[in-house]
């Protein structure tokens, strides 16, 4: 196999070549940290994750790759001794098993599905630290994103909610559970980005030892209220049942992160080194970063386009940059998502919103 200019073996272990923009991903916010790192990809499969990170990034200052099939150490330190990487080791052992008795500071949770396994373990290895980064992929997408309500609950604690806004509701879930683990370890937590792209959502947060912090991060969460009649929605500590636009009956999801899920100035960098840098997904992932750096300081929750068409029977669907460029002029705060294209993020609401668009329209 080929990715990003190594050649690796992969045997019979895992390996996926859509996920190859996501490992760039990752790779670049490694870099953007800058500090030096002791990386561990807790399930590395063929390796070639945790051996971009070491090899792209001069601030690994060694990767540890750990994975519970047999075959995988073999394969990884081949792969690594293939292409000139001498700070890497593998281990064939549990995630959770090792996490007990080991120290990173960058952990990297990529398993088949829900990371919400190995979160308590990852906390328990930065319980002597001060600090650290966790970065999780979430690939249960059908879970978190409201298709399997019941699961949600049990493996989350939350309630997902099947409606336009569904990814932006699956990564607040994610980041709601995480939130729990880091407030019970005495962890603050900052997000530094939040990516939902194809089948997964992966997320990035720092960690600072702090009690005054880890008790802000209960006062983040709280609920989003959802009405499927008329897209009205509000934020608040509980939810509220009736619709303050039609007076119908709302759905719900939560409890949820209600914080940032962008930092624009960590996004900012990681765009710098990808500016840098060759990748195949070069373009995508510029695009991306814009998008994302664009949503930090925006109010939770985006809007689609053609929802809104469809319930206020709008004659045709305007542009994307006509609807921004009308709700600029008329002062609001507006930005395109990268959850997904025909969407927007604005403090303008569902009434002015539907009444701008149909003026735009007429
Ligand atoms: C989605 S794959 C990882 C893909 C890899 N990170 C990549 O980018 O190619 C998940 C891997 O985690 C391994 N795994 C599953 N549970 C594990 C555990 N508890 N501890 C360590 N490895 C585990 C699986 O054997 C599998 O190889
Ligand atoms: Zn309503």
């Amino acid at each position: 196999m080929q990715e990003e200019g190594m050649e690796f073996e992969t045997d019979k272990l895992f390996y996926n070549p859509e996920m190859r923009l996501c490992r760039s991903f990752g790779s670049l916010s490694v870099g953007a940290i800058g500090e030096e790192l002791r990386v561990l990809d807790g399930f590395a499969a063929s390796g070639i994750r945790g051996l971009r990170y070491a090899k792209e990034n001069r601030n690994v200052t060694i990767v540890t790759l750990l994975d519970i099939w047999k075959i995988a150490p073999a394969i990884i330190e081949k792969n690594a001794k293939e292409n000139g990487i001498k700070n890497a080791e593998a281990q064939n052992i549990d995630f959770n098993e090792y996490t007990v008795k080991n120290e990173s500071d960058f952990i990297e949770i990529d398993p088949f599905g829900a990371p919400v396994h190995f979160l308590n373990n990852a906390f328990y290895s930065f319980r002597k630290m001060k600090k650290g980064y966790i970065s999780i992929t979430a690939t249960d997408v059908a879970v978190l994103c409201g298709e399997n309500t019941k699961a949600c609950m049990k493996k989350y604690g939350a309630k997902n909610l099947r409606n336009e806004f569904t990814h932006e509701v699956g990564a607040r879930v994610l980041l709601k559970k995480i939130g729990d683990f880091a407030s019970q370890f005495d962890f603050g937590m900052e997000v530094l980005y939040t990516l939902s792209d194809r089948h997964y959502i992966k997320t990035l947060i720092r960690i600072t030892r702090s009690a005054e912090k880890a008790s802000e991060i209960p006062r983040t969460l709280g609920y989003a209220s959802y009405c499927f009649h008329c897209g009205y929605r509000e934020t608040g500590r509980f939810p509220n049942r009736v619709c303050k636009n039609c007076k119908k009956d709302m759905d719900y999801a939560g409890p949820l992160w209600l914080g940032e899920l962008q930092d624009k100035k960590f996004l900012g960098k990681m765009k710098t080194l990808n500016g840098k840098r060759d990748y195949a997904d070069k373009a995508e992932i510029g695009k991306m970063l814009e998008l994302m750096i664009g949503e930090a300081g925006m109010p939770a929750f985006y809007y689609s386009i053609h929802e809104i068409c469809r319930r206020g029977k709008l004659p045709y669907a305007p542009k994307t940059d006509e609807v921004i460029a009308a709700l600029r002029k008329r002062g609001f705060k507006v930005a395109k998502t990268h959850f997904y294209e025909r969407c927007i993020k604005t403090d303008a609401g569902i009434k002015e919103l539907t009444k701008i668009m149909k003026q735009e329209t007429k």
